[in-house]
């Protein structure tokens, strides 16, 4: 796998690695996938959140977070007192990874390949933004902006001050995935899930005000 390395415009401005992005061949995954899905929000926000992919919704919509997860995200941020158009929205990998099954795509989980191959795009987001704190929702998320595997229980909610091996050089900080809290199914332990979430987004509020 090349990795996107070859297809991201050096010392470009948002637009113009927006323009570049659906030329990416940088995995295998932009075959299959019915566009890319690039980001939503300002080059100015202070919050940079972080998904792990598009779902079958943000694949043919084009935009992240569209979908049932996005949702449940747009109600997590409000509650956190966060406006979605005040924050910085992307993925780790930014083409659907799905499999057929019938008529129906099946979210098939990026491989750490695949996460690797697309991060080139994460640090240019980054390096044009350059929030004050980074929100990783998710394992995979967290896999691309620490650069290792961490365990969401062990190290949620608290702000990681990343300096050692990551181009991203931002408080960060790592939660659950929205998609986490929608397939918990008992009440309450899915409001305990929702909560939570909320209270990790506003943690990280507090280090971007
Ligand atoms: N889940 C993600 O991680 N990102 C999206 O854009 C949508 C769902
Ligand atoms: Fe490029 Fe990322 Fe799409 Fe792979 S998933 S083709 S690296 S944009």
């Amino acid at each position: 796998r090349p990795g996107a390395g070859a297809w991201v415009p050096s010392d470009a401005g948002l637009d113009d690695l927006r323009a570049a992005a659906p030329g990416c061949r940088g995995c295998e995954l932009s075959r299959a996938a019915t566009q890319v899905v690039f980001s939503s929000g300002s080059v100015r926000a202070r919050i940079m959140l972080v998904g792990e992919q598009p779902g079958d919704r943000e694949d043919r919509e084009g935009e992240p977070f569209v979908g049932p997860a996005g949702l449940l995200l747009d109600r997590a941020l409000e509650a956190a007192g966060i406006r979605r158009e005040e924050a910085y929205l992307t993925n780790a990998v930014k083409h659907f990874r799905f499999e057929q099954r019938g008529k129906r795509r099946i979210h098939a989980k990026p491989a750490v390949g695949h996460v690797v191959a697309c991060r080139p795009w994460l640090e240019a987001e980054f390096a044009v933004v350059r929030p004050e704190v980074v929100v990783c929702l998710g394992a995979t998320a967290a896999r691309s902006v620490l650069g290792h595997d961490v365990r969401i229980g062990e190290v949620r909610g608290r702000v990681l001050d990343e300096r050692g091996g990551s181009a991203l050089r931002a408080p960060t900080l790592v939660t659950e995935h929205p998609s986490a809290v929608l397939r918990v199914r008992e009440e309450p332990a899915r409001r305990a899930s929702f909560d939570r979430l909320v209270d990790d987004l506003a943690a990280a509020a507090e280090v971007a005000r």
